[in-house]
């Protein structure tokens, strides 16, 4: 399991896009999967703007972005990464479709493959459960967005996670230039558990007519030091990203009312402001 060479990242939005630019920047092979043509048009733009980026910034040299970028392959088929020696999960946060994938992936790659998921709160034990046989190869490597800046990787074992799995996983998160941390099995592990109901209530405070989203963002910015306020990093994460989890953590945690999605983020998804991958969500991002 050690010494990974060429990881397969299966979804190429946001999350399977960093995932894929970190590991090619770390000098893995990657290959990006994802039945959507244009997400990964989009996701191989992104590389080639992050790339160039760095070498305006001096910090790599054309040839090494050339490199990084010769280490990136997009396929729409998971078979063309049968060679792969590490799987990694970043499709949408839908129980259902992240099981089918697992199916999937167990079938496409070898048999010792690790079989991890970027999930940020649906639990792994789940998860594992639909793959018979392979349970103790799946495991929750969670990354945080942005990929290339974020230092963490949050690993969650399940209930069969294997010892070999797990150290791997820390060992690979390493070579990536993460500092991995572990988190039981709990829906929203660590990160949400806090983050989501924070989020969450910002958007409370917004519906109750205490501030509104600029003051909101600006006091907990000035206030308590956060790179972003709550509203903004909302958008950035994704508005029904933001719903989904709390559903999961809603249903995950004996349906306890504090994990209830806030109303106006509910209609702000309904309506399809999902924040800046819409173009708009709690702020308006259209250019003029
Ligand atoms: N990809 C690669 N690099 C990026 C990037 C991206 N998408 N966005 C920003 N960067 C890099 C920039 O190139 C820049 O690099 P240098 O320092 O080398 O110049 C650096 O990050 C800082 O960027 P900027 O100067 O443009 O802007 P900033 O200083 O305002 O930082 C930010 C931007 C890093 C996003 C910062 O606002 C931040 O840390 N925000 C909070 C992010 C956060 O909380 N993420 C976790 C979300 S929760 C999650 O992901 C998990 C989940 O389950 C929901």
């Amino acid at each position: 399991m050690s010494n990974v060479s060429h990881i397969a990242v299966i979804g190429a939005g946001t999350m399977g896009s960093g995932i894929a630019l970190t590991s090619a920047l770390a000098g893995k092979k990657c290959t990006l999967i994802d039945v959507q043509a244009p997400q990964l048009e989009n996701a191989r733009s992104y590389h080639e703007k992050q790339l160039s980026k760095l070498v305006a910034k001096e910090k790599l040299t054309s040839e090494e972005a050339s490199h990084a970028q010769s280490l990136l392959d997009y396929t729409t088929e998971m078979s063309d990464a049968s060679s792969a020696d590490w799987a990694i999960e970043a499709a949408t946060e839908n129980v259902e479709v992240k099981k089918k994938l697992f199916q999937l992936m167990r079938d496409a790659f070898g048999e010792d493959v690790v079989l991890a998921t970027n999930t940020s709160s649906i639990s792994i034990s789940d998860l594992a459960s639909a793959v018979e046989g392979a349970e103790q190869r799946v495991i929750g490597m969670h990354f945080f967005n942005p990929v290339p800046v974020m230092k963490l990787v949050e690993v969650i074992k399940g209930a069969n996670t294997s010892e070999a799995t797990t150290n791997a996983t820390v060992e690979l998160s390493e070579g990536l230039g993460k500092i991995p941390v572990p988190a039981n099995d709990f829906a929203g592990f660590v990160s949400n558990r806090v983050l989501m109901p924070m989020i969450n209530e910002a958007f409370h405070a917004w519906d109750d007519g205490v501030a509104d989203p600029e003051a909101i963002d600006s006091i907990m910015k000035l206030g308590c030091a956060f790179p972003m306020g709550p509203l903004r990093l909302a958008d950035y994460i994704g508005l029904d990203v933001c719903r989904d989890i709390m559903m999961v953590m809603y249903n995950g945690l004996n349906e306890n009312p504090k994990y209830l999605p806030n109303q106006k983020l509910v209609d702000l998804v309904e309506a399809g402001k999902l924040g800046d991958k819409s173009g708009s969500g709690v702020y308006d991002y259209k250019k003029e």
